[in-house]
């Protein structure tokens, strides 16, 4: 790897999208933003801020329209197997049962068998807490289980860097826990890269090496946030979130949210 390359960046991103009349919806203003490989950046910001564009973009699904988003020094072209996303709503195939979702992430893995695909399929369904449900259709579980569906397939198919757009939002309490935990240790023991969205600021400051925070749309980047400077490097537990530093980081990240929410209001 390229030293002096950062892993994901972001230059000067721009992005308007067309309206119904005909001129412009301005999404994203002069965004720039570097993501060192292994790093975990949560993005937090007002709902329908340009988040998920942002991250589409990052996933070669959309385009800027104007600057770059390099990954490797590259402009991205479009999604491959290096880009693994996991979506804000649900997204499996109904035809398919669990473990047949999970097999597909990984259709374009060549460098595997089909016993190693097996045993994958078998590690990340039971990771999601879904061994006891691989032969059901994707139809026949519930929504918190078909996102779980999708995040194994994801994770199965090992992409260098995870898009995550809110995805425990639709889970209970402790699942939800249970798989920020799992995330992490992915993190740490595979050195993945990850990009993850969430409106929830101790799930951010759980998570995250960096939290960017957002204006409301037009999106730019209001604050850096570097969680990991003030949490340490220790191995975050849930006890983390007990901790002094932890409730620092929360309220001060709680404050900056709150003052654009009262910028937006008084506009
Ligand atoms: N394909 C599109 N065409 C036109 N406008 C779009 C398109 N996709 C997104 N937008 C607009 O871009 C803005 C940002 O949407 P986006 O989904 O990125 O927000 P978000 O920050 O992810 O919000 P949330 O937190 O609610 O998920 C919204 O105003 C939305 O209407
Ligand atoms: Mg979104």
């Amino acid at each position: 790897m390229n030293g002096t390359l950062p892993f994901l960046s972001f230059e000067q991103v721009t992005k308007a999208f067309p309206d119904q009349l005909g001129s412009e919806i301005e999404v994203i203003r002069d965004t720039t933003l570097d993501i060192a490989e292994g790093e975990i950046v949560v993005f937090l910001g007002p709902s329908g801020c340009g988040k998920t564009t942002l991250m589409r973009m990052a996933g070669g699904l959309d385009f800027p329209s104007g600057g770059h988003i390099r990954l490797h020094g590259e402009d991205v072209k479009g999604p491959d197997r290096r880009k693994g996303m996991v979506f804000q709503s649900y997204s499996s195939f109904p035809w398919l049962t669990v473990h047949q979702n999970v097999l597909f992430g990984m259709r374009y893995r060549q460098d595997l068998t089909a016993e190693q695909k097996e045993e994958r399929a078998k590690r990340y369904t039971k990771l999601v807490g879904l061994t006891d449900f691989a032969t059901f259709f994707t139809n026949r579980i519930s929504g918190g289980m078909r996102q779980r569906v999708a995040i194994a397939r994801t994770l199965a198919a090992d992409p260098e860097i995870l898009l995550m757009d809110e995805p425990f939002g639709a889970l209970d309490a402790l699942t939800r826990e249970f798989l920020q935990l799992q995330l992490l240790d992915i993190n740490r023991t595979e050195r993945k890269t990850v990009i993850f969205v969430t409106h929830d600021v101790e799930e951010a400051v759980l998570l995250a090496d960096r939290v960017i925070v957002f204006s409301a749309r037009p999106a730019r980047i209001i604050e850096d946030i570097a969680v990991a400077d003030t949490l340490g490097d220790g191995v975050r537990t849930i006890e983390t979130k007990e901790s002094d530093r932890f409730f620092q980081l929360r309220n001060r990240i709680l404050q900056i949210t709150r003052k654009e929410a009262e910028r937006i209001a008084l506009a």
